[in-house]
């Protein structure tokens, strides 16, 4: 790192540990400050350190850390940071935080608004209706003769969708939700939604606020256990890009998805500067949208930063803050990318934190990066469910993913899995 640019990157996850590697190859960069950051990103000597006296969501503290420390810019990495408006803290203050306003984030803080937004401005989503009343929901689901999805209005941690398989589960989700409150507040408003069939990919944008950037598509496995089976998760892998979607593929969505948003956002007074992670759905009417996401995807992040190749991450993020994207190169690899979530035995239920991890070079062109891992009098434990993501890139999907697969084996703690089946659905229609 030759720059004198200090960065502070707030976040604790596989996403914080990829942007913080990817930042800090930036001749711009100087030093990378992560709030709290991880056991990846605590690299003395290599100009990433953990900042660990402050809370990530103390947003006034992190601006007077921020001014005292000397940072240039502050990148925020989780969906708390952005919904709760850490934009405005910084704003005025001279320091660029890349993050949309509170205003815009208001996409992925309420699935009701980014329905209702979705709507106004004629962007094809699921059909819907919303409700704070469990009786009024429940006569709706009643009349419906389709399948559901079943949404808490705010910010659930991953755990606020339900997909029912018939009418008798969708009552008792919904009852569960509503009359339970199983997910607090976060449930007192829900949308119902039609269920969409098809293939489901991540879309990561890039925006100044003129300008857009869009990287290629990922695919994120969901579910648990290979096959699509188990419980939802945050994500137990990705590949990049997607074979099956085409050049018209992306084009469309870019046409009738990505860029109604932005306007549609402009347009609303909401203009939207930052990272923009749009879920689409490839219908056979056609590509919908799932969800937006105001802010880098994970673990989408992890394996499309490994296809950056020579851009400078630190000037793009720049870039998007001062409405100059349109200046940038963002050079893109025509390689792929895979990353492998090794998680925690019984996550995402129970799991247990604290057990020793025993850590290897991985091979060459493997990047493992930290995500549930902390030191504790200097050794490496697990303390979140997903513990590493492990990257690799390659010419083809199938080098990608072996290479990555074969970067895994450098990982050893009691109870650890992972998915063996990431990106086999793609593989077997090549
Ligand atoms: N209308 C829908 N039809 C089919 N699957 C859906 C639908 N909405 C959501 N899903 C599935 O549920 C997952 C979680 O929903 P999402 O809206 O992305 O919420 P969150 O990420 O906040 O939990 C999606 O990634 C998708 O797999
Ligand atoms: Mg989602």
């Amino acid at each position: 790192m030759a720059g004198s640019l200090k960065v502070l990157l707030v976040g604790s996850g596989g996403r914080e540990d990829a942007l913080a590697w990817k930042l800090s190859q930036s001749p711009l960069v100087e030093h990378i400050y992560v709030v709290p950051g991880n056991g990846g990103t605590e690299r003395p000597g290599s100009g990433v350190s953990n900042v660990s006296d402050t809370a990530a969501d103390d947003y006034p503290r992190l601006l007077l850390l921020s001014q005292r420390l000397g940072v240039g810019l502050v990148v925020a990495g989780p969906d708390q940071a952005v919904v709760d408006g850490i934009e405005g803290y910084f704003r005025g203050s001279g320091i660029p935080c890349f993050a949309p306003s509170r205003e815009a984030a208001e996409v992925e803080g309420s699935k009701a608004f980014a329905k209702d937004f979705m709507k106004r401005h004629g962007i094809p989503t699921a059909a819907y209706e919303t409700f704070d009343s469990y009786l009024k929901a429940k006569q709706y689901l009643e009349s419906l003769d389709y399948r559901v999805v079943i949404k808490v209005d705010g910010l659930a941690a991953g755990k606020g969708v339900v997909l029912p398989v018939d009418k008798k589960d969708a009552h008792r989700a919904l009852e569960q939700i509503m009359v339970h409150g199983q997910s607090g507040s976060a449930g007192d408003s829900v949308v119902i939604e039609e269920y969409m069939d098809g293939n489901e990919i991540s879309v990561l944008t890039f925006s100044d606020g003129k300008t857009t950037r869009t990287l290629p598509p990922g695919q994120d496995h969901k579910r648990a256990y290979d096959g699509d089976c188990g419980p939802n998760t945050g994500g137990m892998g990705v590949y990049a890009p997607v074979p099956f979607v085409s050049a018209t593929n992306m084009e469309e969505i870019e046409r009738l998805l990505l860029q109604p948003t932005f306007r549609g956002l402009d347009a609303d007074g909401r203009r939207f500067v930052g990272m923009l992670f749009t879920g689409v759905m490839l219908t056979t009417s056609g590509p919908k949208v799932i969800e937006y996401n105001a802010r880098f995807g994970d673990p989408e992040t992890q394996a499309l930063m490994l296809l950056l190749k020579d851009t400078d991450l630190a000037q793009v993020l720049l870039s998007c803050t001062n409405g100059s994207l349109s200046d940038v190169t963002i050079d893109v690899s025509s390689d792929f990318a895979c990353n492998i979530t090794v998680a925690a035995g019984g996550y995402p239920l129970d799991y247990s934190k604290g057990g020793a991890i025993v850590l290897h070079t991985p091979p060459k062109d493997v990047q493992i990066f930290h995500a549930g891992t902390t030191y504790i009098d200097g050794q490496l434990v697990v303390s979140g469910g997903r513990v590493f993501s492990v990257c690799a890139t390659g010419s083809t999907l199938r080098k990608a993913v072996s290479n990555a697969y074969a970067g895994v084996k450098s990982i050893r703690f009691d109870g650890m899995f992972n998915r063996t089946d990431i990106a086999a659905k793609s593989l077997s229609l090549l």
